[in-house]
């Protein structure tokens, strides 16, 4: 079969084997393609790790079949316990005659794409990017809090003060930290940072002030320095996997990009113990509020 060969996410190596030079479709992966914009029946082959979320998976497994050529093979696999038991179920709704294996905790589904697709108009509504009205803001099935304001985040909007000078909102998601930021006129710029590409294009939607600029990197190896301010209600999971020390890069990171007599806001849920990453990463920190399950600290350079 000719065509692109694509991978969506980080499929096990124990799980399924990825070909070799396939092209990366992950919109947490900066950099790479995007399915959505990939032409119909352009694809020899589609080897995804589907993602959690229904209304996300759903989306992204009707797009991965739009843009299979007729005939073209799909592996498609979940860990059993984030929606690995419901793919079978919910690609054969998509019109595919498929064969179902379990390994390692996950659920594979194999076959090749149906002459006819049936259904995927509704799974492609459903998951695409729009104006939440409950939210006021543009947001997708998929990315942090998606439908609703984040308690931790309302919090840190709640307490913040005016701020000054260059600044970043690091894992910016669709933009709402930014855009309170940004009410303060001593605000020179600031640059939303998010991993996630969609956060990113939505956080372009809602924050349409000139000072913002948008960057879709991992923060990790981002190059950013002298900044006056960082605001963050930083992740702790990475890849769907709780991981607390991708928040403890956020603080060094954060740290490492203030110039000298910056500041940084951060929220953070409360179980979480990050007092003893910033009292080292930072000149003085101090836990300004503590309520409702979260913790905003302020951390000096
Ligand atoms: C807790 S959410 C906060 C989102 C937004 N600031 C808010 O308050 O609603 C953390 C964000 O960090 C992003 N993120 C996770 N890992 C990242 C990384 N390595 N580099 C940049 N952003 C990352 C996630 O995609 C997510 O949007």
């Amino acid at each position: 079969m000719s065509g692109m060969i694509a991978v969506y996410g980080a499929p096990p190596a124990d799980v399924v084997d990825v070909p070799h030079g396939a092209t990366q479709f992950s919109p947490l992966m900066p950099g790479a393609a995007a399915l959505e914009q990939q032409a119909e029946g352009s694809l020899g082959e589609l080897v995804m790790l589907a993602p959690p979320g229904t209304l996300e998976r759903r989306y992204v497994i009707a797009h991965g079949l739009r843009a299979l050529a007729r005939g073209a093979p799909f592996t498609i696999l979940a860990p059993n316990d984030r929606g690995g038991t419901r793919l079978r179920k919910e690609t054969q709704a998509f019109g595919c005659t498929l064969q179902e294996d379990a390994r390692r905790h996950h659920r594979i589904v194999t076959g090749t794409r149906p002459e006819t697709l049936t259904a995927i108009d509704d799974a492609l509504e459903q998951g695409r990017p729009r104006l939440i009205d409950e939210l006021g803001a543009w947001s997708q099935p998929g990315v942090f809090s998606w439908d609703r304001l984040d308690p931790g985040t309302a919090l840190l909007i709640e307490h913040l003060p005016k701020l000054r000078g260059h600044g970043a909102d690091f894992g910016c998601g669709i933009g709402l930290l930014a855009h309170a930021v940004l009410v303060s006129h001593e605000v020179t710029d600031i640059v939303l940072i998010d991993i996630d590409r969609r956060a990113i294009a939505c956080a372009e939607h809602n924050v349409s002030d000139p000072r913002a600029r948008f960057l879709w990197a991992d923060l990790r190896s981002a190059a950013i320095s002298d900044l006056d301010f960082v605001v963050m209600n930083a992740p702790f999971h990475d890849a769907g996997a709780e991981d607390k020390s991708l928040a403890q890069q956020f603080i060094t990171r954060a740290a490492e990009a203030l110039g000298k007599g910056g500041v940084c806001f951060m929220v953070a849920n409360r179980h979480l113990p990050y007092e003893a990453i910033l009292k080292p990463a930072f000149k003085r920190a101090h836990l300004m509020i503590e309520a409702g399950g979260y913790k905003i600290y302020e951390a000096h350079t």
